[in-house]
């Protein structure tokens, strides 16, 4: 059992983490996926680029105002600016959480070759202990479900359910404030219903393995798909769809502990991503947070802006606070298109 000092603890972080106005860049690209967004632009995958790109990010004036934390990558919680200055303290000085990528990856579910199992449980205890002592305040963890014909399986949503709750234990145990990371992937044919009806077993399995593990419901943040239509599905659904479709089904699943629920972009534009949070906002108040932990929506933007050049860093920042302000302001739902082009 954890004592309450550690929940109330966690819950006072989790409840900063997903503040209305703020959200979490999601910069915890392994070495592998950030090399694949270099290579866009013609950028050799090298520790000296892959720094001075989070540097970029990360030094970005008044970064806090709309981002309440950085998930990094363990290359990049031990990294410093140019100055010296450890990304840690970077991010702490502008009032920015900073947090940690804790799992090591996906591979294939043994028992169903076609699915996803995630790697990282073995030694999980002493490398919190270790980011800890490196300053990260929170973690995260992400499974995946795939949806094509036969899929998913009952039995490997309930393995990365155990997988995530055990997880989400062991971060509480550490003090750190667990994202729990169930996404159900875009790709595929499917349409909104059959996501719909998947990320339902999902949350709901999910939800049963945190009880019987006994994590602190109000001490971690969910971090989920919205409800949407497949990548190449042709199904057209409105943002007004998106938003009712995932509403319906988190009243459902969601308990009202949760102090919040921070999507991930999963594959939609910048501008879809802000457009489907802000009309979720638009219907609330809901019993939850409901805010942004993107990656590549906040992301596609900036680096095409900075292209691995320093005398772009400034536009390259700009077009980052540009997305971050824009989803800022959809996690209030005021978000109009025009602002796009101020
Ligand atoms: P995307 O927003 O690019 O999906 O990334 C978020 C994330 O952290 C996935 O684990």
């Amino acid at each position: 059992m954890l004592d309450q000092s550690k929940i109330t603890e966690l819950n006072k972080i989790a409840k900063q983490m997903v503040q209305a106005g703020k959200g979490i860049l999601a910069a915890d690209e392994s070495t592998g996926t950030i090399g694949k967004k270099f290579e866009k632009i013609g950028l050799p995958n090298e520790e000296t680029n892959r720094q001075a790109y989070r540097e970029m990010l990360f030094t970005s004036p008044g970064i806090g105002e709309y981002i309440s934390g950085v998930i990094m990558y363990d290359e990049t919680i031990r990294q410093s600016s140019r100055d010296g200055t450890s990304f840690v303290s970077v991010l702490q000085n502008a009032g920015v959480f900073p947090g940690i990528k804790v799992d090591m990856g996906t591979t294939a579910d043994p028992s169903s070759p076609n699915e996803k199992i995630t790697k990282g449980l073995e030694g999980l205890p002493d490398r919190l202990k270790e980011y800890v002592s490196l300053g990260a305040k929170f973690a995260k963890w992400r499974a995946v479900i795939t949806i094509a014909n036969d899929l998913p399986t009952s039995r490997n949503i309930v393995q990365n359910a155990r997988d995530l709750a055990q997880y989400a234990l062991e971060c509480q145990k550490a003090g750190l404030v667990p994202i729990v990371e169930p996404e159900v992937l875009m790709d595929g044919g499917h349409t909104m219903e059959k996501c719909r009806e998947v990320s339902e077993k999902v949350l709901v399995a999910l939800f049963e393995e945190l009880k019987n593990a006994g994590v602190a419901l109000e001490g971690m943040v969910l971090k989920t798909n919205m409800v949407i239509s497949g990548k190449e599905s042709g199904q057209k659904v409105s943002p007004n769809d998106i938003a009712a479709s995932t509403l319906n089904l988190f009243k459902k699943v969601l308990p009202p502990l949760l102090p919040g629920q921070a999507f991930l972009s999963g594959g939609q534009s910048e501008i879809e991503a802000t457009q489907n949070l802000n009309e979720i906002n638009k219907l609330g108040p809901h019993p939850w947070q409901l805010t942004f932990s993107y990656g590549r929506a906040l992301q596609d933007s900036a680096i095409k802006a900075w292209q691995g050049k320093s005398e772009n860093v400034k536009a390259a920042q700009s077009a980052f606070l540009h997305r971050a302000k824009m989803n800022s302001l959809a996690t209030t739902g005021k978000y109009e298109s025009f602002m796009e082009n101020n």
